[in-house]
């Protein structure tokens, strides 16, 4: 009896945590999904926000349409503004640390707009410490909720860039990945990933890329419409399996992907199958 009480039975209690071979019996396994039928839908800020009504209220609108069908986590990005915070930032040499949150404030304050036109529907902007530890209850209470993109690692910086690395479709991925979300959705505005910016100079010789993978995407030489660390997260997901990138622009796009069809590029990500 004494013993028991004395010596806390633990399987990690004797080991180091630094030999993951002795941890994977305990630690290896797929975690549980916190909310598995939440979509997580990322609206970007160059791409839609900055573009203003023409491009938000048609998004706006399809979003409403989908709350019947689908309680959604909705995730804005930044745009233009955070640009410009970047080059004032970095000219007065601040630490990469001090720039991510504010270009996150960009990113929230997107999603405040996107909460204000939704708010008749019972859409509310809620903050990061609300979507770590509260956003079932306020899921229960509303069809969907808005919320900042950006991952907040504020001066836990990684040092090998000067400008934040972990931008919003890495914080959108991981958000999804953790909750065990049913769905990740990126909004842009254009039709998918290319083999190339379609918008750059070789645009025309770019061609849609209607199923890839991380794996694909990594080898590929030019630039991509999202944040390149989220090819590294995806490689060591447990939960979403593949993400859609879709054009905003076009109408029924999104709604169409959330209700399961192939409307733009789907990326296979390393998760395993459940
Ligand atoms: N391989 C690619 N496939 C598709 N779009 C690309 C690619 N490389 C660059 N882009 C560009 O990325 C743009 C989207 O910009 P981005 O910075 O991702 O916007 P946002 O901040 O809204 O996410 C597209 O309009 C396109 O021109
Ligand atoms: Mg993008």
């Amino acid at each position: 009896m004494d013993d028991t009480i004395k010596h806390v039975a633990s399987p990690l209690a004797r080991q180091t945590l630094l030999d993951s071979d002795l941890t994977r019996p305990v630690a290896g396994g797929r975690p549980i999904p916190l909310l598995p039928w939440v979509q997580v839908i990322k609206i970007g800020g160059r791409s839609i926000m900055d573009r203003g009504h023409e491009a938000i209220l048609p998004i706006v609108a399809e979003l409403r349409a989908l709350l019947p069908e689908h309680r959604m986590l909705i995730l804005t990005g930044a745009g233009i503004r955070a640009r410009h915070l970047y080059s004032v930032g970095l000219d007065l040499g601040l630490p990469v640390g001090s720039l991510q949150p504010l270009a996150a404030s960009e990113a929230g304050q997107n999603g405040h707009i996107l909460g204000c036109l939704l708010a008749p529907e019972g859409v509310s902007y809620i903050e990061h410490p609300t979507i770590a530890s509260q956003l079932a209850i306020h899921l229960s209470a509303s069809r969907a909720v808005v919320g900042s993109a950006f991952p907040p690692y504020h001066h836990h910086e990684f040092p090998n860039s000067r400008i934040p690395l972990h931008r919003a479709d890495t914080g959108a991925f991981l958000l999804a990945d953790a909750l065990g979300a049913a769905g990740l959705t990126i909004v842009e505005d254009v039709d998918g990933v290319y083999t190339d910016d379609p918008n750059g100079p070789d645009g025309k010789k770019a061609q849609l890329l209607r199923e890839t993978s991380f794996g694909d995407l990594a080898k590929l030489k030019g630039t991509l419409p999202f944040d390149p660390t989220l090819l590294e997260v995806m490689a060591n997901a447990r939960h979403i399996e593949r993400v859609q990138v879709v054009n905003g622009l076009v109408p029924g796009r999104l709604a169409a992907a959330l209700r399961g069809q192939h409307v733009g590029s789907i990326i296979r990500t390393g998760a395993r199958p459940a």
